[in-house]
């Protein structure tokens, strides 16, 4: 992956499609579910270009600047505000231009993030936000320069960046580059993380989870919901994590169905790039029929809800759809169809296999909506 600004502006990379699809589907959610406000702002502190200089893509500030000029075209009773902070000087003259004919919704800032942070705390005010945190590497992230934000009372959401590679090299063996990842997660030393990291020899995929895992656990401390998205490349090998923190179970619940109805898009592209590669796809000896695989995912999300009541006296749909989103390694990993099954419904888009509606015993649905209705109440059977 291309390190410096001026290269990384020449064209999308294809994964980053995928986080496109997931930034603005969220935010189009989002605004609508906050239309009550009258305006709402999207934050991109690493905004990059606004168009691909190579391939005309257009990147992450263009695609909300158009969704607000899309809300302001259908005179939508709110509006979207968006603030892009980008420091590469060259990237920045293509930010501005790029958004020029969007100026009414757009505002530019010059430099490093960080030190536009309490200006941009004051221009938003109290209104919700969606802050997209998308830098190079962890540098930008320093725990210090995003606490005031983490500290905002109002409604704030946040879809960072997470480079798990990055964090696995400053946690190797030369001394010098702890205090840069200490800094990232607003440390003094490297014990906080050091008892993450069993050992140097730990194999890679397990030091980046659990680099990962102590970032989440220190955000948790603001957000009580964190939600990790991989992003993959064609070969399979690990982008980056993005990692989605709310406070809201409702916010947890849309970001789950936006990663899940958006991988369609995300399977295209990796495929469209491994013909490209010539990489080809192998069936796997073991892999499952599509009923069985239907049952095997209905099975363990049936599993999941159950855990999840058996906490709970009762419950309504949306909240236990948000709960079971942020447990574990469920995020964007199942439907709205697929949550209605498992609660004894019959939801048109899924054909649910016979075997498993054998199964809907424990579950309880109270005042007379049905399964699929957002606000219907849900306990289990004791
Ligand atoms: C991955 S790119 C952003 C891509 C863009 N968000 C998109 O999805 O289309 C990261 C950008 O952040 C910029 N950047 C790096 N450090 C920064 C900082 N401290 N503050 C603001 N921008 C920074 C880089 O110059 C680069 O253009």
């Amino acid at each position: 992956m291309p390190t410096d600004p001026k290269q990384y502006q020449e064209s999308l990379l294809p994964w980053s499609r995928w986080k496109h699809a997931i930034l603005i589907e969220y935010l189009k959610a989002m605004s609508a579910i906050m239309r009550s406000w009258e305006s709402i702002f999207y934050v991109d502190g690493f905004a990059g270009p606004g168009k691909y200089t190579k391939d005309d893509a257009i990147g992450s500030p263009v695609l909300a600047a158009k969704h607000a000029q899309e809300l302001a075209r259908t005179n939508a009773q709110y509006a979207l505000q968006c603030i892009n902070v980008e420091l590469d000087n060259c990237v920045f003259q293509n930010l501005e231009r790029s958004t020029t004919q969007y100026s009414d919704y757009v505002t530019n800032r010059h430099g490093d993030f960080g030190q536009y942070v309490a200006e941009i705390l004051g221009i938003i005010g109290d209104k919700p936000t969606l802050f997209f945190l998308d830098p190079i590497g962890l540098k930008g992230l320093e725990w210090q320069a995003l606490l005031p934000i983490f500290h905002r009372d109002a409604k704030t959401e946040l879809l960072i960046r997470f480079d798990a590679q990055t964090a696995t090299r400053l946690t190797g063996n030369e001394e010098s580059l702890h205090s840069t990842f200490n800094s990232i997660l607003g440390e003094d030393s490297s014990d906080y993380w050091l008892k993450c990291v069993a050992s140097y020899d730990d194999g890679a995929q397990r030091k980046r989870d659990r680099l990962t895992k102590a970032y989440e656990d220190k955000l948790i401390k603001h957000f009580p919901y964190v939600g990790r998205i991989p992003i993959l490349s064609s070969d399979d090998a690990l982008k980056y994590y993005l990692l989605f923190a709310t406070k809201s179970l409702k916010g947890m619940q849309v970001m789950n169905d936006v990663c899940f109805a958006t991988q369609g898009l995300r399977d295209r592209t990796l495929d469209a790039e491994r013909k490209e590669a010539g990489i080809g796809q192998q069936m796997s000896f073991f892999d499952l029929n599509p009923e069985d695989e239907i049952l095997r995912e209905l099975k363990a999300l049936k599993q999941a809800v159950l855990v999840e009541l058996e906490e709970v006296d009762s419950t309504v749909r949306d909240e236990l759809r948000g709960l079971v989103a942020s447990r574990a390694d469920n995020f964007g990993r199942f439907s709205g169809s697929q949550f209605t099954a498992v609660l004894g419904g019959r939801p048109r888009s899924l054909s649910v296999p016979k075997e498993f509606e054998n199964l809907k015993a424990r579950i309880q649905i109270h005042n007379g909506l049905t399964p699929g209705n957002d606000k219907v109440e849900i306990s289990l059977m004791r």
